[in-house]
């Protein structure tokens, strides 16, 4: 949440800084603002809204030194007074801040016994008053951050700026990403090394305690114990542009139907139809290692969660090894007993989730091993993991999940594809699930080519509440997805469960006019989810029904949305797809902001 973008160095209209700000929208849209150094003083601008809102208001100016921020609300609401930056009261330091102060209440009464007073309610604010107070003791800006974060306890990705010192940006990581871009005569900071690419492709990524100092030639680090630390530049390697909508009306819509070019990277190069095997070259797990695998455990949130479900199950069902899925945001709090002979997977698009990253250290804390499967190269939880698997789904614009969730499906069934010809997995049935891998993309194409009468499905749910999904085994998650999609870009209320727990409560809700999703395409599953239907259909609910096409269980629908036909086991990949059109369509219908769903962010950086 929030993003961070800042520049020193060249002197230039400071309008740069919104299109840095306008690159990590994403991570946080309810208020924005800038600050630089203008005339030896601290210039600021920042109102709520979008970024475009913001910069629609802001004077002309010209600066060597600027901090920029967009935010999600954490302390106090979404007012001007709370959006970043912040001052301290002699108005000479300015920062940006994303993460939380733990201990903000406490350090927040201190300094008011001490005569300060606050022009915000956020824990953020203190962080200034504090570098300021220690300005006046110690010998340089640097010192000063440091000394003053000895006294916080919480997450930070700070950036700070200071009047007194024009030349210089100091900037602070625990727990919330940052990464300094290194350009010819000027260095940036950034919340996400994507959002440097238009400037430069050289980064050093600050890790958990480091401070440093940015001038217009470079940085110095030092660690939390002042060590000074060397920068290790990498290069950014990947063309994560971030493109355009292009012809479509929104991210959602777009991502939706990249579904088959994004499942095709994925897939390429890791399938070895003749062998019947996979490979995911980056998890670097040998055939007896493979063996030798006791339990395999992953961990996701949200999206990557119902992903990390549907993983398990083939993954399971594969490799006849026990799998299992998690809240990532529950895994750590539940004192896991941490197995040395499991294998971890942190599931995760962005690869920032800070409860997914909390996770990975406390499973690597106590010996065990993650990997990650993640999409954003370079991320915070893929460095964590230092191994795993890229998910290629190429830049997700959008608050929902879409093509990032399949592409997660992919390639965790790549991986039981793997693990299972490594363990109990026939050369004939891998061959026969290979086959079936490599001939998803066409399918998802032909399934997004004609989706049947989405809009009809579409009146049906925007005009009930709650909306109740079903579905068995793995279609169980897929309805969770499909649940939460619907959720966030419509504000529909949803439940969503395995259809056969209907009858142990939610069924309650059922009565003439309700709407219920099904997920049933043709598997072994199928004829048991069809007495749910029919018990929902007794109750008077209508049936928005997800099924293989050309089956008679289309029969028992209101609106049946065809899939096409694939091994059960893959079959989460294809009906997600109504699922998706359907929120979509919901979202539009409701005149919802699709890509910017409210209260919602696309990297949920704070626990
Ligand atoms: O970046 P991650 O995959 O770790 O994000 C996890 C969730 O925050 C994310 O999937 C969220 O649920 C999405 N908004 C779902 O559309």
């Amino acid at each position: 949440m929030c993003g961070i973008f800042g520049s020193v160095g060249d002197d230039r209209n400071i309008r740069h800084l919104v299109e840095g700000l306008q690159r990590l929208e994403y991570r946080g849209y309810d208020s924005a603002g800038i600050a630089w150094i203008e005339d030896g003083g601290l210039a600021i601008h920042k109102s709520i809204g979008r970024v475009g809102e913001m910069a629609a208001n802001l004077p002309p100016a010209r600066s060597a030194c600027g901090i920029s921020h967009t935010r999600w609300a954490t302390h106090g609401g979404v007012t001007n007074e709370n959006a970043h930056p912040h001052l301290d009261p002699n108005g000479r330091v300015a920062i940006v801040h994303n993460g939380i102060i733990d201990n903000a209440d406490l350090l927040r009464s201190n300094l008011e016994r001490l005569g300060a007073t606050f022009e915000s309610e956020t824990d953020s604010e203190i962080l200034a008053h504090l570098i300021s107070r220690s300005l006046s003791r110690v010998d340089s800006p640097v010192e000063a951050v440091r000394s003053a974060l000895k006294r916080v306890r919480g997450t930070w990705g700070l950036a700070v700026i200071f009047a007194d010192h024009p030349e210089i940006i100091v900037c602070a990581r625990n727990g919330s990403p940052l990464v300094v871009g290194l350009g010819k005569g000027e260095t940036f900071v950034s919340s996400d090394p994507h959002a440097l690419i238009p400037v430069t492709r050289d980064v050093v990524f600050l890790e958990d305690g480091d401070v440093a100092t940015l001038t217009s030639s470079g940085l110095r680090k030092w660690r939390s114990d002042g060590e000074e630390s060397d920068s290790v530049v990498e290069t950014i390697e990947d063309e994560w542009e971030l493109e355009s909508k292009g012809d479509h009306p929104h991210f959602m819509h777009k991502e939706i139907h990249e579904q088959p070019r994004s499942l095709r990277l994925c897939i390429s190069g890791r399938v070895l139809a003749k062998e019947g095997q996979a490979r995911l070259g980056g998890l670097h797990l040998s055939p007896e290692q493979l063996q030798s695998i006791s339990h395999v455990r992953l961990l996701g949130c949200g999206t990557a969660f119902h992903a990390a479900q549907i993983g398990a199950s083939v993954i399971e069902r594969l490799a006849r090894v026990p799998a299992s899925a998690h809240i990532a945001s529950e895994f750590r709090h539940g004192q896991p007993v941490i197995d040395p002979n499991a294998l971890y997977f942190a599931v995760s698009q962005s690869g920032e989730t800070a409860d997914t990253l909390s996770a990975v250290k406390e499973i690597q804390l106590k010996g065990g091993h993650v990997m990650g499967v993640v999409n954003v190269v370079g991320s915070s939880i893929a460095r964590a993991c230092g191994q795993g698997a890229y998910i290629h789904s190429g830049p997700e614009q959008a608050v929902a999940s879409t093509k990032a969730f399949s592409n997660m499906v992919a390639a965790l069934t790549l991986f039981g594809l793997q693990i299972g010809r490594s363990r109990d997995l026939s050369r004939s049935k891998g061959q026969e699930i290979a086959k079936a891998i490599v001939e998803i993309p066409s399918k998802v194409e032909l399934a997004l080519k004609d989706p049947g009468p989405i809009d009809d499905a579409v009146r049906l749910v925007a005009g009930t509440r709650p909306v109740l999904f079903l579905g068995r085994g793995q279609s169980a998650a897929v309805a969770r997805e499909g649940a939460l999609k619907l959720m966030e870009v419509a504000y529909v209320p949803c439940l969503a469960y395995p259809a056969a727990e209907m009858k142990h409560g939610p069924i309650a809700l059922l009565e003439e006019g309700s709407t219920v999703v099904v997920v049933a395409p043709n598997d072994e599953l199928k004829e048991r989810t069809l007495s749910n239907i029919q018990e929902c259909r007794a109750r008077g609910a209508s049936i928005i029904l997800v099924h293989t096409t050309d089956d008679d269980i289309a029969e028992y629908a209101d609106v049946a949305l065809p899939v096409p036909k694939t091994h059960p086991i893959l079959s989460g990949m294809l009906s997600v797809l109504p699922l998706q059109l359907l929120a979509y369509g919901a979202g539009l219908a409701l005149g919802c902001d699709i890509d910017r769903p409210r209260n919602l962010a696309k990297s949920v950086t704070v626990e």
